[in-house]
């Protein structure tokens, strides 16, 4: 089976940190959300992945090479983007699917346990039951109304499609994202930037060409950054619910405490009376100085963290440069090696550009471009 996954996004709600680097490429518990993809691919036999690919493309083929986890991987360039249909449209020729071949496709910024074996099987049933060309993946969330929206029958056959609906959504079962399908998708799609969700989906489901296989476990799309977060602390429930999760050369001095659930990355060091956790994932190669406390925080990597800093309820990027007693308040964002001056305070929702250096306490929700 081939999948072709759409990396292209900007990540607009991910800034400053997707200034720096795709969505795909955002750490869940300290490894990149595409090799979770990737690892979950080769485990369901998928031999081969196209990606299409725009935004930070150089950063995508740097990391994912042209082979992982046994997957050949291959790139589909767009010159600008082109939506969520087009770039299917363009990987076509790259693709070359056989006549009955199954074809996979995912929105990159997923991070589920979807059963991808499942799904294509249900797709297979289903189109040589009722010729559907497009299998959705569903799976139901408290307000519905910031993705696609579908209306279901007994059969799983999908009656309606509605993107971001501004009415009352007609039901809690949403666009997961996920796809399962096969060469005749390609007849609905058209060349150029358009979308797959607005302008295909509720033709098909008109025409009764669209299903849905419900899913129900793990599913977040991490393009926000409170689901990006969420993501990272359902990974630290499932590794470190009891203790911590500790990579090679990590040195914790005797008097620090590490409350779990905690993921620490290779090459960190802790110093005395440093208080991290709960719900707290720190990168490789990152120092930690005496007296921080840091607790429900995501650190990327390579930074520095002066002595008596606090951290709570933030991102940090990487190479972040804290000095001493910094105190970073809830929901902010601080962009790769940006640089806090000692003894400042940033209060709730700043957001910090990469490489600013701050040198005086923020203490509204503010950008600092
Ligand atoms: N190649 C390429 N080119 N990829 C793109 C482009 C583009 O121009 N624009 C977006 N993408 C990719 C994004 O990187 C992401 O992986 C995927 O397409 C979906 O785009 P998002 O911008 O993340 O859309 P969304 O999250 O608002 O809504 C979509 O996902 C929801 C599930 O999370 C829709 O598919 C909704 O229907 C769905 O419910
Ligand atoms: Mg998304």
């Amino acid at each position: 089976m081939k999948a072709l996954i759409l990396a292209g996004g900007f990540g607009t709600r991910l800034r400053p940190l997707s200034c720096t680097r795709p969505k795909i490429l955002f750490p869940i518990g300290n490894k990149p959300l595409i090799e979770w993809t990737l690892q979950k691919l080769s485990k369901f036999g998928v031999s081969e992945v196209i990606f299409a690919v725009n935004y930070r493309a150089e950063d995508i083929q740097k990391f994912c090479g042209n082979e992982k986890y046994g997957i050949k991987i291959s790139y589909s360039y767009e010159t600008s983007p082109m939506g969520t249909g087009g770039p299917i449209k363009l990987a076509e020729k790259i693709l070359n699917l056989g006549e009955d071949e199954e074809l996979l496709i995912l929105n990159g910024d997923i991070f589920s346990d979807v059963d991808f074996g499942k799904l294509g099987d249900f797709h297979k049933n289903h189109s040589t039951m009722h010729d559907t060309v497009l299998t959705i993946t569903l799976f139901e969330v408290e307000d519905p109304s910031r993705y696609g929206v579908v209306e279901l029958d007994e059969i799983g056959k999908i009656l309606r499609f509605v993107e971001k609906p501004k009415e009352k959504p007609v039901s809690r079962l949403i666009n997961a994202g996920i796809y399962a399908t096969n060469k005749k998708i390609f007849g609905y799609l058209k060349d150029g930037k358009h979308s797959i969700e607005k302008e295909v989906f509720p033709i098909l489901a008109e025409k009764g060409l669209l299903y849905g296989f419900k899913h129900e476990g793990l599913w977040v799309d991490i393009g926000k950054i409170e689901d990006f977060m969420l993501a990272n602390f359902k990974i630290l429930e499932q590794v470190s619910n009891d203790k911590p999760q500790l990579a090679e050369n990590v040195e914790i001095n005797s008097k620090a405490k590490i409350i779990p659930p905690v993921i620490v990355g290779s090459n960190v060091k802790i110093d005395e009376k440093a208080k991290i956790g709960p719900y707290v994932v720190v990168g490789d190669d990152v120092l930690i100085g005496e007296n921080c406390k840091i607790k429900n925080s995501i650190l990327f990597g390579k930074s520095t963290i002066n002595a008596g800093c606090k951290i709570k309820n933030s991102v940090l990027g990487e190479k972040v440069f804290l000095g001493k007693n910094v105190k970073v308040g809830k929901g902010c964002i601080i962009g790769d090696h940006a640089v806090l001056a000692d003894n400042i305070k940033i209060a709730k929702k700043v957001t910090v550009c990469p490489y600013k250096e701050v040198e005086d306490s923020i203490l509204k929700p503010k950008n600092v471009f």
